[in-house]
Formats: structure tokens, sequence, C-alpha cells
């Protein structure tokens, strides 16, 4: 497979080291997931139709316009639309002649945190109603764990298709480059074909396959975010510890993550996970493990400090500002995390109302998210055009989301616009500490205490 530059980049449709086996695949879904798929498979060469229900987003993506926000999507989009391997339609045809149809629709949170499945049946109860030849069918959406087994059982007995569990682990911003570079790919299949004919989709991708069957396939994908996350949730304990005995976080996860066997990644203490992710699926395998009798009190420990750091957040700023009532507060960053849009149980949505309950007046920017937040966020709340006016004549900012600008901004320059006590509550520990306070700002990170050592 090309560089992952080279794909989205290259003026040439099809790029090098393609598929050489090109098959005919439905994409059902142009969510997040499904738009990336769909157009990483036609970049490989494979001839793909995305189903779409949503008017609105299906105009826009016939138009070449994609209605996420995702590094080099546009290119690949474009270059499928005008070499023809990629085409949308708001139905499946009545006679599916596909060799794959690979399922892409969301599976929400419901109030339970089980996830709803209503979707999912009712593409598979279609799909069914239209395969007219054998096609192997792909869930890529997540699902509970022994989901695909019911619906073998309900919907695909005696039928020519194939399932398979095929989960993504694809980040949002890094999709396309997750995509063609993945750490792994999981084949969970029903027959030994159905596995040979998935992994002929990624032919040319340079990773280790893996097959089981399908039930553990859907537990991987559930295992993987539940393990990131109670990472996440980890270090964000070892941060308030931290914070109780008087070591920094920052030096601490650096000792950690030097350890081969703990690893770098995922060990940057702050407010805790959001997204599309992590918070649904992480509620959703608790429920899924009460609903088979077990109580995963680990998980459960997971989702409740990860809460815990969001409110902890307006906690730590009463203690840096005292009462909260009436303070300008400027919030900055609404995205779950840099290189996004996406607001999806983003921290700053929960921190901003708690702050509004406090009595704080309160004013937002992202670089990205503004438009996605313009009904999240309570009322009153002032939409700032850059980082330097929502800080202007503002008490506190917040730092919620670690844009790089946000990091590069001259920090000297925005205390001067700033009100007493020129508080500074760096919620993704992104900022020098060092030269918050030589700026002259009174300054609050998560598991931070001042104690580097003095030369000589
Ligand atoms: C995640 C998984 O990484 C991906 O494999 C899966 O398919 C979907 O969910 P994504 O939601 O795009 O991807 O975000 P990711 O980059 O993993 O970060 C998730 C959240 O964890 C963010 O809110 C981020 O700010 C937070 N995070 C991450 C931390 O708080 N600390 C860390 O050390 C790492």
């Amino acid at each position: 497979m090309p560089d992952i530059n080279e794909a989205a980049n290259s003026g040439s449709p099809k790029p090098e080291g393609r598929n050489t086996c090109e098959m005919k695949i439905t994409v059902i879904g142009a969510g997040y997931v499904g738009l990336v798929a769909a157009c990483c498979l036609a970049g490989s060469g494979h001839q793909v139709t995305c189903v779409e229900r949503d008017d609105a987003k299906l105009k826009l993506l016939k138009r070449g316009q994609s209605p996420i926000l995702e590094k080099g999507i546009d290119r690949l989009l474009g270059q499928g639309l005008s070499a023809g391997t990629l085409g949308f339609s708001s139905s499946l045809p009545s006679h599916l002649d596909a060799d794959v149809a690979m399922i892409a629709v969301g599976t929400p949170c419901l109030l339970t945190g089980s996830a709803d499945l209503s979707f999912i049946y009712r593409v598979v109860h279609d799909v069914k109603a239209a395969a007219r030849s054998p096609l192997v069918l792909v869930m890529k959406s997540t699902v509970p764990p022994g989901t695909g087994a019911r619906l073998i059982e309900r919907y695909l007995k005696d039928t020519p298709i194939a399932y398979v569990s095929n989960p993504e682990f694809l980040r949002e911003g890094l999709a396309i480059e997750d995509w063609y570079h993945p750490s792994r790919i999981v084949i969970g299949a029903q027959t030994e074909r159905a596995a040979a004919l998935t992994s002929e989709l990624y032919a040319g991708i340079d990773a280790p396959v893996l097959v089981t069957d399908i039930t553990s396939a859907e537990t991987i994908k559930y295992a993987a975010n539940a393990f990131l996350a109670t990472k996440i949730s980890f270090i964000n304990e070892i941060a308030n510890l931290c914070e109780a005995v008087g070591a920094t976080v920052d030096d601490v996860a650096s000792g950690m993550g030097l350890d081969p066997r703990i690893g770098p990644d995922f060990l940057r203490a702050g407010l805790g996970y959001g997204g599309s992710c992590f918070p649904k699926d992480t509620r959703a395998l608790d429920f899924a493990a009460l609903n088979h009798g077990y109580d995963f009190r680990l998980l459960k420990s997971t989702i409740e400090v990860n809460t815990r750091q969001r409110v902890l957040a307006v906690h730590k700023l009463r203690q840096l500002m005292g009462s909260l009532e009436g303070k300008e507060i400027a919030l900055l960053g609404l995205a779950f995390k840099p290189g996004t849009d996406d607001t999806r149980e983003a921290p700053s949505l929960d921190i901003a109302h708690l702050l509004h309950e406090a009595g704080a007046r309160l004013r937002v920017y992202d670089p990205a998210a503004m438009e996605k937040c313009r009904f999240l966020l309570p009322t009153g709340v002032t939409f700032a055009g850059d980082v330097y006016s929502a800080a202007a004549g503002a008490n506190a900012v917040v730092l919620i989301t670690e844009w790089p600008q946000f990091i590069a901004a001259d920090w000297a320059t925005i205390k001067e616009t700033m009100k007493e006590p020129y508080v500074v509550f760096d919620g993704r520990n992104a900022l020098s500490q060092e030269k918050m306070n030589a700026v002259g700002f009174r300054y609050g990170g998560i598991g931070r205490t001042s104690g580097t050592p003095t030369s000589g």
C-alpha cells in the first residue's frame, strides 16, 4: 500500500499497489466509519457504493463534499467520484449485486447504557431481502458480543449470506492513515471462505490478520476500547494521587511508559476521554457484562473516574479563584480532542454546564467545533472569534482541548488583557507550568505540583 499521503494526495485515482482482487462492495451508512471505509476501499481500487439515508448528507457527498472533518477524506472522495469507483445512493437496490455488504450504521447508547441495535436489525433484514446471490455481510459497526450469532440465528440461517465481524480501530482525525496502516485486521468469520474474502478487502495493506470466531472478534473491539479507557482513567487516578503526595504526573507517566510492558501511549492525564467510542462502548460493555450475569467492577470504576475528572475541574477552579459566581471564564476548546470538530461526549459540554450552574459567565472558542456546539452549550455563552478575544477581560482561562494553536499562543499578551486573579486551568497538562508561572498566571493543572528540583 502506498504512503497514506500519497494515496490521499496523488492525482492518480487508483493508488499504486492497489488490490489485485477488486470487489463490488456496498457500504451501508456514511457516518465517520462508513464514509472512511467507502473512500478507502474505493481508493484501493474496489467498486464501492455507499448507501446513506440522510438527504442533506447525500447531496453533499454526491457533490464531492465531505460532511465530516477528516484529514485526506476530501481528496479520496473526489478521486473516487471522478474515477467512478465510488458512488452514493439513498437506499439499497431491490436486487443487491455485490460481493460484500458492509454495515457501518450507528449503535447509539440507550438510557440503560446498552447499544441500540435497531438500525442494525433493519439493515440486516434489508440486505437479506435484497441479496440475490451469495455475499459476505461484514459488520463494521460496533455491536456487543453475541450480536453476530443472534443475527445469524434470526435472519441469515439457510441464506447464501455469510456473516463476518470485522471491527474497526480508526481514530478520528487519523482515520485514513489508520485504515491504510492498521495495527491489525481482525476477522471473526462464520466460514473460512468468508474470512478469506474479507481479508481480500485489505489486500496490499501490511498488517497482521487475526482470524477468530465471531463473538471473539466482537469482544476484541470492546476489550481494546475498554482497556485504553482504563489506561486513561488509571493515569487520572495517579494524577490525583500525585497531588495528594506532592509528585508530578508528567514524570510519573514518563517513568511508567518507559517500561515496554506498559508503553507510553494513553498515559496523558487530564479531563478524561470523550468522543463517539470510548464513553459509549465502555457503557455498552458494562451493560453487556451485566446482562450476562457478570459485574465488571473495574470497568465501572473507569467510567466513574472519567465522569469525576470533569467535576473535579470545577472544584479545582474554585480552589484557584474562590466563588465562581459572576466570574468571566474563557473555555478554550470544545471538540473532544484536537484535529476534529466532533463534540460528542466532549468534556467541554459538561464543564460548561457545571460552570454555568455555578454562576460563571462563559465565553468559548474552538478552531473547528463552534458550529457543532451552538445549541449544546448553556444559554448566554459568548462565542469568541479567536483565543485572544475569548480571554480578553476574563478572570480565568480553562484549556479543555489541547489544540496546537492554544499552546503556541502568546500567553504574555493574553495575560495583559485578562482580569484578576489571572487563572489558567490547564485541563490537558499541555502548557508549561514554569512558563505560565513566569508570565504571572495562577496556574493549575492535573496532578502537577511545582516540585521541580532546583539546580545545585
Ligand atoms: C478511539 C480509539 O483510539 C479508536 O481505536 C476507536 O476505533 C475509536 O475510539 P478516538 O475516539 O478518535 O479513537 O480518539 P482517541 O484519540 O483514541 O482519544 C479518545 C479520548 O481519550 C480523547 O478524548 C482524548 O483526549 C482522550 N485521551 C487520549 C486522554 O485523555 N489521554 C490520553 O492519554 C489519550
